[in-house]
């Protein structure tokens, strides 16, 4: 069965053809950043023109990629929620409006269960049970997944995610938007034991992160420095190094601490933040010592994309899911979407 899948839930506009046996065929995919950047972060509405302006070409250019006509897709897949509405309308219009046209029915994903389960378009592929790391910009989440739709949230964020810690801090550095890659390539020239940075929960018991004390306190070593354009290029680059290392010791300690707790050996680690080679350097070599391997989605399939959503859908058809049925070709979004209330994706077929 092949599968077209939307993702367009925030700065990225993705779209990819996945085949139930064969894995991914082709993704094509436009990201925003430049766009944002003038802003310091993702403007709703300049979001949603923009994904309209790219979904088609898109289209063209994975079906091409993939050496393949629309008639010979069979369903369509889309991020149906968590993200922004008007965002989330595109990828659900195009991919229900072209699913009409064909006569196929088109399923509402969640958008952290494509994250989720986009480690398994590696090689090697985990198998289920595992510890999922879930870092995005909009998430930090540790769960258990035993299986396509079984997921159980261990421990979460209080407040920032991981990746918006990465982007706030960059912010404060005078660096682009998003952050994450900027910063991250700013402390590699650094040194992370200059700056005294807080890891908040890091001892305490339990599976949570709060990132949001973490900014302020490179504030304030900002401001007693005199200002940003009081600290030179080195100075930068400690503090960038200072800031990573305080974010990844405390996703490395309660990742590790999960696999201890539930006395599971893998680990997959999914999201943007998951492309950060440091986190994955660290996570690696300590799983290890546990005895626990570590897996990762390809690194082009970290951040958004549409793979990781024709994927998704493709994983609930091999597993024999049930999908909810509707006979009108509805945009059904979720902007809040739970993923708790997972079981509730959106099943769309006209013959039905
Ligand atoms: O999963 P994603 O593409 O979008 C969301 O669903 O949020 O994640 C984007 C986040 C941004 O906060 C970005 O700064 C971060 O992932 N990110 C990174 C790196 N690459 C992307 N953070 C740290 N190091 C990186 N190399
Ligand atoms: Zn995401």
């Amino acid at each position: 069965m092949i599968i077209l899948g939307y993702e367009s839930s925030c700065d990225e506009t993705g779209v990819a053809l996945v085949c139930t046996e064969r894995g991914v065929l082709s993704h094509a995919l436009h990201t925003q950043a430049a766009m944002h950047e003038a802003y310091g972060g993702v403007v709703p509405e300049l979001a949603s023109r923009d994904h309209i302006r790219r979904v088609i070409p898109l289209t063209r250019q994975a079906l091409s990629q993939a050496g393949l006509e629309l008639s010979a897709v069979d369903m369509l897949a889309y991020t149906a929620g968590p993200g922004l509405a008007g965002a989330l309308l595109v990828g659900a219009g195009s991919a229900q409006a072209i699913a009409w046209s064909l006569g196929k029915p088109a399923i509402g994903i969640h958008h952290l269960e494509g994250h989720l389960l986009s480690p398994r378009l590696a090689d090697p592929k985990p198998d289920f049970p595992f510890v999922a790391l879930l870092v995005s910009g909009g998430h930090t989440q540790l769960m258990r997944v035993d299986g396509v739709g079984e997921y159980e949230l261990l421990g979460e964020t209080l407040d920032d995610a991981a990746g918006e810690a990465f982007d706030k801090t960059a912010k404060l550095l005078g660096l682009g938007y998003p952050g994450g890659p900027a910063l991250a390539a700013l402390a590699e020239q650094g040194n992370e034991r200059r700056f005294d940075l807080p890891r908040p929960l890091l001892n305490r018991a339990g599976f949570d992160f709060s990132f949001s004390g973490l900014k302020t306190a490179v504030l304030q070593q900002v401001q007693r420095a005199g200002g940003l354009e009081q600290l030179d290029e080195q100075a930068r680059a400690d503090l960038a190094a200072s800031t990573q290392a305080a974010i990844i010791d405390v996703l490395v300690a309660k990742s590790l601490a999960t696999l201890k707790d539930t006395g599971l050996k893998r680990l997959v680690v999914a999201g943007g933040v998951g492309a950060n080679q440091r986190l994955r350097g660290r996570l690696k070599r300590q799983a290890a010592s546990l005895g626990a391997t570590v897996f990762f989605p390809p690194v082009a399939l970290c951040t958004d994309n549409g793979a990781m959503i024709a994927y998704a859908a493709a994983e609930r058809i091999n597993a024999g899911l049930e999908v909810v049925g509707d006979k009108r070709h509805q945009f059904v979004i979720r902007p809040r979407w739970p993923l708790a209330e997972i079981g509730t994706a959106v099943l769309e077929d006209h013959d039905q």
